[in-house]
């Protein structure tokens, strides 16, 4: 069917490289481009020999010069942003300034401010729209899958939704005392950061892990929870109609939150930038660097993940509830494509996501977010490409 150009050769986009190999008949070429091209070399030789031609390129994506020139040489469908949020900008202006279509699985966030929002490419609607290409934001897990659940829920079940709640648990067990499941600097961000959600119209703030829930989580059990601050509440606010509620939840183990709080208190979460032996460093950045690689976590981590979301609301007059989730086992992922599951849960729904707007499914001229459309065609394909989903219309709800 195409081509399409993969930015970013980390954890979540070599499940994605792996799943688009194993789909030929719509990737039938992809380059892989990212800063470090050795890593895209090495990918490139564990996966070539398959239908899907692979060549790779080096490419600074913080320079929207070097993206164009890519772009315009390899002249793929489109771009699957799979690098960092601080990038999104520069590749939505690529995209624009070549007429590709665009995908990510993250909103942008400004590297000096810990801060994330849509606002920043919500921005390039207009301009999308006039250079009649599709971006499609946040396809990954969380958001990405959560938000397809929201707009499936609507679809089927529910004439008003009014609370959604979000339960994302990972029971997984790395062995480590001390290890992130994703790029460590955003992670880190995304969980010392205060906490929110929506509520009757406007946004509630909490410091960091001060809500605390506890959850028996099908087909894992009993976890604590912490409500975090997280993208999707923001365009779910806005594009399910009459929602009174939405939250979201992170399951963390007391190590982890041990551990974190005592890097917080020395410093090192810090994201202003020190003297250190004449030059200047980001205590942050430099944690990502003595912590382990998340890629490394694969052959280690056992356990399972839950991800899914509980709605209640009304059908028909009646009061409503339902869960929708996905169990996924790391060791199963690790099998499959060599990496843990939380790699696996995002790199699965953004390689969904572009062919959704490669075969045509889901393309129109604008910047949207997945629930914009139509569910049932993601839903299918989260079974077929290995993210089944369950349903219980009897779940506990959260307090
Ligand atoms: N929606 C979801 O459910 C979800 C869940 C998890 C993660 N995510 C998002 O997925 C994305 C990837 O996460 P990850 O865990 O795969 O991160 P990762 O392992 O750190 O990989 C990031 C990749 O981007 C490359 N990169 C960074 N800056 C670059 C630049 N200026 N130019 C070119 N390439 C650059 C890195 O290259 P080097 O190898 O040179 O460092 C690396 O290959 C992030 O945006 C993250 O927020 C979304």
């Amino acid at each position: 069917m195409g081509k399409a150009l993969v930015i970013g050769c980390g954890g979540v986009a070599s499940v994605a490289i792996h799943k688009c190999c194993q789909n030929p008949e719509v990737f039938e070429e992809i380059c892989i481009a990212s800063r470090t091209k050795s890593k895209c070399d090495a990918l490139k030789e564990k996966l070539d020999g398959g239908k899907t031609k692979i060549s790779t390129a080096r490419v600074d994506a913080d320079s929207v010069e070097e993206l164009v020139a890519l772009i315009k040489d390899f002249g793929p469908d489109i771009v699957l942003n799979l690098a960092l949020p601080y990038q999104d900008l520069t590749i939505m202006d690529a995209c624009l300034e070549t007429g590709v279509h665009y995908m990510d699985t993250a909103n942008y966030e400004p590297p000096d401010v810990a801060k994330f929002e849509y606002k920043w490419q919500w921005a390039y609607r207009e301009r999308y729209e006039k250079a009649g290409i599709t971006a499609l934001l946040g396809s990954g897990f969380d958001p990405g899958v959560t938000s397809v659940f929201a707009a499936y829920a609507q679809k089927h079940y529910f004439d008003e939704i009014h609370t959604i709640d979000i339960l994302d648990c990972n029971a997984g067990d790395h062995g480590y005392p001390f290890a992130t499941n994703f790029n460590p600097e955003i992670n880190i961000r995304e969980v010392s950061a205060k906490g929110s959600y929506w509520e009757n119209g406007r946004w509630v703030e909490t410091e960091p892990m001060e809500i605390k829930r506890v959850y028996d989580f099908p087909e894992i059990g009993e976890k604590d929870m912490y409500l975090l601050h997280h993208e999707e509440i923001e365009s779910l606010a806005v594009n399910i109609k009459g929602v009174k509620r939405i939250r979201f939840f992170m399951t963390f183990g007391q190590s982890y939150l041990t551990h974190l709080k005592c890097l917080e208190n020395v410093g090192m979460t810090s994201i202003e930038p020190i003297d250190y032996e004449g030059k200047q460093i980001i205590p942050l950045q430099f944690l990502k660097a003595v912590l382990p690689d998340p890629a490394s976590l694969g052959p280690r981590t056992k356990g399972k993940t839950n991800i899914g979301c509980i709605f209640t609301g009304i059908k028909d007059g009646k009061e409503k509830k339902y869960y929708v989730y996905n169990v996924c086992d790391h060791e199963a992922c690790y099998k499959e494509v060599q990496s843990q599951a939380i790699s696996y849960t995002t790199g699965v729904p953004a390689m969904i996501g572009a062919m959704m707007v490669m075969n045509g499914t889901w393309r129109r001229p604008g910047v949207f977010t997945v629930e914009e459309f139509d569910p049932d065609p993601f839903m299918e394909a989260l079974n077929k490409w290995g993210l089944p989903w369950k349903e219980s219309f009897d779940p506990a709800l959260v307090d």
